[in-house]
């Protein structure tokens, strides 16, 4: 049997290697390692892999589809799980299931693997992600079903030369890409607990941010981000840039209690600087550019496609339906947010669109206003007529 295992270098996905092979009977472990932009060198830990007993180790760059494919659509759909969470990590999930199952295909495996335990969403986003891009592949998640303690599971990998963590480990899960940080566990697990400033890495404490704001414009065509500060950028670069401006400031960070899929409530810290920014302006720039009923009606839209995500129903036909009604509203939001940072603050002041429907005359309180306040009285007669006539009924 040949398995292709999901692989981060750290203990819990080592441990997988031997595990598989010495309880589990797999012949051959083929290990990826996916680059989606997190700042680590992912040479040792191909070599790690093959040290652990892989007899192939592959690492993807997939940072750019990352961003194209993954991010985007998600900016156009204003994702912001339970309100909040811009799902930084769980986007991460589908496109890493994709990665395993185009290799288990050009590989020939029979399974895929990977070293999610079973209380979290990643198992979830892994496990329906892999079914449906090809639901004849098997998936293995060792770490689901082996029982064993941390401790357990470092003296495990001992035993087959897969060193501790040598300094004492962080007490902190975390999880990182080019998109944000998600930070759990450890001190965190009391809600009352203020996160320590030490657990932050892509945005800065208040107390050490610029003391003057600072203003850029964010460039969107057909909803996409392309631009900052007038100058096109590549979707990475966008990204890295804006994270850099904009964690400056002190702005990105998410502290919430949420709902996981598994039932159970979890506190996780988040910083996703970029991806906040570019949402909060991608919203009001549909403000100027969709019509009210379009902009209502695309609210609910957008928490069922949060929803979804969140819930690792990326490759559904519910997310495809869900598509075409985003895409189709994209056409015209095109144009230009300005947006002002200052001391944690990411306020927008201004936008501009050449479809912008915002009309001047009509909106004004100016002489060249145009809008015929006589039509209004007709309006409000018939708009109030059911309330008239209810309030006569019952207030006599
Ligand atoms: N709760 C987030 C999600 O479900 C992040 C999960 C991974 N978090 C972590 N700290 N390792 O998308
Ligand atoms: C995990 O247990 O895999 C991390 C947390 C999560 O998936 O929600």
């Amino acid at each position: 049997e040949r398995v292709v295992l999901a692989y981060s270098g750290g203990v819990d996905t080592s441990v997988c290697i031997p595990y598989l092979i010495n309880e589990w009977g797999v012949k051959e472990i083929i290990t990826l390692a996916a680059d989606l932009g997190q700042g680590e060198e992912l040479k040792p830990i191909q070599e790690k892999a093959l040290k652990c007993g892989a007899v192939e180790s592959l690492v993807e760059d997939a940072t750019e589809t990352f961003v194209k494919d993954y991010a985007f659509p998600a900016i156009c759909a204003n994702t912001l799980y339970e309100n909040r969470y811009p799902l930084s990590t769980a986007l991460a999930r589908p496109l890493i299931a994709k990665l395993l199952v185009d290799a288990a295909e050009k590989y020939g495996a029979d399974a895929v693997a990977h070293g999610c335990t079973g209380k979290g969403n990643d198992q979830v986003r892994f496990d329906v992600g892999i079914m449906a891009l090809n639901p004849k592949l098997k998936v293995l998640a060792p770490a689901r079903e082996w029982g064993m303690s941390r401790e357990e599971t470092i003296a495990y990998g001992e035993k087959f030369g897969i060193e501790s963590p040598v300094k004492k480990s962080s007490p902190y899960s975390i999880d990182r890409n080019l998109l944000g940080r998600s930070i759990e566990a450890g001190p965190l697990e009391d809600p009352m607990t203020e996160p320590p400033e030490e657990i932050y890495a892509m945005t800065r404490a208040i107390a050490d941010t610029p003391n003057e704001p600072e203003y850029i414009e964010i460039g969107f065509e057909r909803g996409i981000p392309v631009s900052v500060n007038g100058k096109t950028l590549n979707p990475i670069e966008l990204i890295s840039q804006l994270n850099d401006i904009v964690g400056k400031h002190g702005v990105g960070r998410i502290d919430m209690i949420e709902n996981r899929v598994v039932g159970i409530k979890s506190r996780e810290i988040y910083e996703t600087p970029a991806l906040l920014v570019l949402i909060n302006a991608h919203r009001d720039l549909e403000s100027l550019t969709l019509t009210g009923d379009v902009t209502r009606y695309k609210r609910g839209i957008e928490q069922t496609y949060s929803e979804l995500i969140y819930q690792g129903l990326w490759y559904s036909p519910l997310k495809t339906a869900l598509d075409a009604f985003i895409q189709t509203t994209q056409v015209n939001v095109s144009g230009t947010v300005k947006v002002k940072l200052f001391k944690g603050n990411a306020m927008i002041v201004g936008r501009q669109s050449d479809n912008s429907i915002y009309a001047p005359d009509l909106a004004t309180y100016g002489a060249d206003d145009e809008f015929d306040h006589k039509a209004a009285e007709g309006f409000i007669y018939i708009w109030g007529l059911p309330t008239k006539v209810w309030a006569q009924k019952t207030k006599g």
